[in-house]
């Protein structure tokens, strides 16, 4: 008798603990922009996964859920390796001193995007890297301090999934020494999905790609893009694959990240998506920021700060509004209900972007806030800063 009631007295208090940690566990804040609305896995229990196995089964089944990471989840060498044919594309002309070789997908090493001069070769890559873990609708992913780490494996946030929040999560090494490695946090066909105060490192390929299927409403806010690696398609330290903003017709606000140490698609925008850009601090860039060669993208780009920047716009073959001068910045109030803020630079390019014509599609939509460029940016954006 006297047993069972110690027994029971324990148990109470194990709840207890549990349910004082739990109260501490939530997502912070909402998300400004297009993903207004969103709410992740809702009034969910937040529970923390017990290993990789079941973190992959609750991120992709079809209940509502707040999955909590207090620890690295590890995938490398669960999906073994593969050994195969890739490539050394033209673009790694410094294997010496650290490029990038490319695996063989969607025939990449042999329908030209290679260049002239690849030649083929054997490649070996973890495998569980090339194909990201399937997020379902409802889902509430977060880390608690810095330790909510995701290694090895990236998201794939498709086939319909609605309503996905991912805030304070580090991704990184997903075969960094290859193109087509792996995507960090790839959407295609979903909607309202906000990513926060996320972290991104030593990524193969994408570290934020949105698929050709619409994507619908879309907020980055707050995450740090970190290119710095030994493998790098421009042979200069730098990770040229950052952000593509592809799609049908989506709708992305970027605001607050902080994305350094790239050479290039930083973003790279198409498929129509309209894209606020907004306060974000784009640092130490060797090659471009944004490229709007794809035709179609449409972009407002204000408050940012480019601080060594080579380009800031490749090309706009789409429509580009990168707040000239406060006069022309006035265009802005009728549709994104605040006049536009000059965006700022250092040792770096010229912006460019006039196009005005387009700025009524913001107009009825949930619009961020602009603040004047600052490069405090860098201090909190990533993990850890919530
Ligand atoms: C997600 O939540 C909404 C609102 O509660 C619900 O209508 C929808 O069926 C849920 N989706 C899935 C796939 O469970």
């Amino acid at each position: 008798m006297k047993f069972s009631i110690l027994a029971l007295g324990s148990a109470i208090s194990v709840n207890a603990a549990v349910l004082g940690q739990r109260a501490t566990y939530a997502v912070v804040g909402k998300p400004e922009g297009f993903a207004t609305g969103v709410t992740g896995g809702g009034s969910a229990a937040c529970q923390i996964p017990s290993g990789i196995a079941q973190l992959k089964s609750w991120l992709a089944d079809s209940t509502a859920r707040c999955i909590v990471l207090d620890k690295e989840f590890n995938f490398k060498g669960s999906e073994g390796t593969t050994k195969e044919k890739g490539c050394r594309p033209a673009s790694n002309k410094c294997p010496g001193n650290g490029g990038q070789d490319a695996i063989n997908k969607a025939s990449w090493c042999t329908n030209g995007n290679a260049g002239a001069g690849v030649t083929t070769i054997d490649v070996t890559y973890d495998t569980a890297g090339v194909s990201g873990l399937l997020v379902g609708s409802n889902k509430s992913l977060i880390g608690v301090g810095a330790k909510g780490v995701i290694r090895g494996k990236g998201l794939r946030i498709a086939n319909g999934a609605k309503n996905v929040i991912i805030q304070n999560i580090h991704i990184t090494e997903l075969n960094p020494q290859y193109i087509w490695g792996g995507d960090a946090i790839a959407v295609d066909g979903s909607d309202l999905v906000w990513v926060d105060h996320c972290k991104f490192s030593l990524i193969g390929r994408q570290m934020f790609v949105l698929g050709n299927g619409a994507s619908n409403r879309v907020t980055l806010s707050n995450n740090e893009f970190d290119g710095n690696t030994k493998w790098s398609a421009t042979c200069d330290g730098r990770h040229y694959w950052g952000i593509y903003l592809t799609g049908s017709s989506d709708l992305v606000t970027m605001k607050g990240n902080y994305i350094h140490h790239t050479s290039g698609r930083s973003p790279k925008i198409g498929g129509n998506t309209l894209v606020h850009a907004v306060n974000n601090y784009f640092h130490d860039n060797t090659g471009h920021a944004f490229d709007n060669g794809a035709s179609g993208g449409k972009v407002v780009a204000e408050g940012n700060v480019f601080q060594n920047v080579k380009t800031p716009l490749l090309e706009n073959k789409g429509q580009f509004f990168g707040s000239p001068s406060t006069g022309a910045n006035a265009v802005c109030s009728a549709n994104l209900g605040h006049a536009c803020v000059l965006n700022s630079f250092g040792s770096s390019g010229a912006l460019g972007g006039t196009d005005t014509g387009f700025l009524s599609n913001f107009k009825g939509k949930t619009i961020a806030k602009a603040s004047a460029a600052s490069t405090s940016v860098a201090s909190t954006a990533g993990v850890g800063k919530i």
